[in-house]
C-alpha cells in the first residue's frame, strides 16, 4: 500500500514505475486487452471542489481496472457539516480500499492518510496536483521521447500546478523555469529544494523563462477558491501569457501543455491553444492512463 499525497514523497523510481505502467495500460486499452488489476476493489472519491477530468478519469479508470468508484461530494457527506476528517478517515477505511480526495488544505489530505488505513490519493489541493503532473510527464515523454534534459517552462501563477511541476520536472531530470509575478511565486521550500537538486530558475521575465523551452505550460490565473480575486489577478497577470511572442523564443518544435480548464486570451491565446490542441488533449486523455497507473501502484495488494 502506498499514498500519493505529494510528489515530494515519491522517489524518482516510484515516478518512472508509474509512468511505465501508464504507458502499458494505455497500450492495452487501445488494443482492447483487458487489465482487471483491481478487481473487486472500491475507491471513494471525495470532492470539495469541482472537477471534470479528475472525476471522470478516476471513475472510468476504476471501471477499466475491474473495480468501482464512488463519487462522494462534500455537499452531501457529513464532512460538509463539520464531521472531523479523522473520523471520516477511520469510517471510510472500514468500507473502501482507497480514497481519492480533492480539497483545499493539504493538511486535510495528510490527516486523512495519518488516520486511515487505506491508500490516499491527492486529487488536487491548493498546494499541489500530483496526479495531473504524472499525466503531464507521460505526455511530454510520449511527444519528445525523453524527459531527461528537456526544458519545462511554466508561465503564470505560482500555484498548485507550478509546485507539482517543479517537483516532478526536477525529479525526472528536466530543467524547470517558472515565470510569475514577484508576489505570486511557487512555494518557497519547493523552490529552495529545486535549486539544490537540479536546474531551476524563477523569474518575472517571461521571455527569459521561455527561451529555448521544449515545453511551455500554463494554468488559470485564478484557481478554484480564488474566484473573488479574478478581476484583480487579470491585471496583475496580464503579461504572463503564452502567446506568439512567447512561442517565438521557445524551441521551434516546442510543445504546449495546459492542465485545463483554460481561459482563452488570459493565460493563453486562443491561437496558440488551437495550434497545440493535439498536445493539450493528449495530455487530458493521459489523465485516464496515468490515474489508472496511480491506483494500481497504490492499491494493488
Ligand atoms: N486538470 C484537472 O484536474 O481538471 P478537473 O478540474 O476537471 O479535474
Ligand atoms: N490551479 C487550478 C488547477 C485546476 C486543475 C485550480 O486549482 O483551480
Amino acid at each position: 500500500m502506498k499514498h500519493l499525497l505529494k510528489l515530494q514523497d515519491w522517489s524518482e523510481q516510484d515516478i518512472f514505475e508509474v509512468l511505465n505502467l501508464a504507458d502499458q495500460l494505455k497500450y492495452e486499452k487501445k488494443n482492447g486487452i483487458p487489465h482487471p488489476l483491481l478487481k473487486g476493489k472500491t475507491l471513494g472519491m471525495i470532492f470539495e471542489k469541482s472537477s471534470t477530468r479528475t472525476r471522470v478519469s478516476f471513475e472510468v479508470g476504476m471501471y477499466d481496472l475491474g473495480g468501482q468508484a464512488l463519487f462522494l461530494s462534500s455537499r452531501d457527506l457529513q464532512i460538509g457539516r463539520g464531521e472531523p476528517v479523522e473520523d471520516t478517515a477511520r469510517v471510510l477505511s472500514r468500507y473502501l480500499d482507497g480514497i481519492m480526495i480533492r480539497t483545499y488544505a493539504q493538511e486535510e489530505v495528510e490527516m486523512l492518510a495519518s488516520y486511515g488505513l487505506i491508500p490516499i490519493i491527492n486529487g488536487l489541493t491548493d498546494y499541489c496536483h500530483p496526479c495531473q503532473v504524472l499525466a503531464d510527464l507521460m505526455t511530454i515523454r510520449e511527444h519528445r521521447g525523453t524527459l531527461q534534459g528537456q526544458k519545462l517552462t511554466f508561465i503564470g501563477d505560482g500555484n498548485n500546478m507550478a509546485n507539482s511541476l517543479i517537483v516532478g520536472g526536477i525529479k525526472t531530470g528536466m530543467t524547470v523555469a517558472v515565470a510569475c509575478p514577484k508576489d505570486y511565486q511557487p512555494d518557497p521550500a519547493i523552490m529552495e529544494w529545486a535549486k539544490a537538486n537540479g536546474n531551476f530558475i524563477c523569474t518575472d521575465d517571461v521571455l527569459e523563462a521561455a527561451r529555448d523551452a521544449d515545453v511551455l505550460y500554463t494554468d488559470v490565473w485564478a484557481s478554484m477558491g480564488q474566484e473573488e480575486e479574478a478581476a484583480m489577478r487579470r491585471e496583475i497577470f496580464r503579461s504572463f501569457q503564452i502567446n506568439d511572442a512567447t512561442m517565438a523564443v521557445a524551441k521551434p518544435d516546442a510543445m504546449v501543455l495546459h492542465c485545463l480548464p483554460a481561459h482563452r486570451e488570459e493565460e493563453i491565446t486562443a491561437k496558440v491553444f488551437e495550434e497545440h490542441a493535439n498536445e493539450i488533449f493528449d495530455e487530458a486523455e493521459n489523465r485516464l492512463h496515468a490515474q489508472k497507473a496511480v491506483m494500481v501502484y497504490c492499491m494493488k495488494d
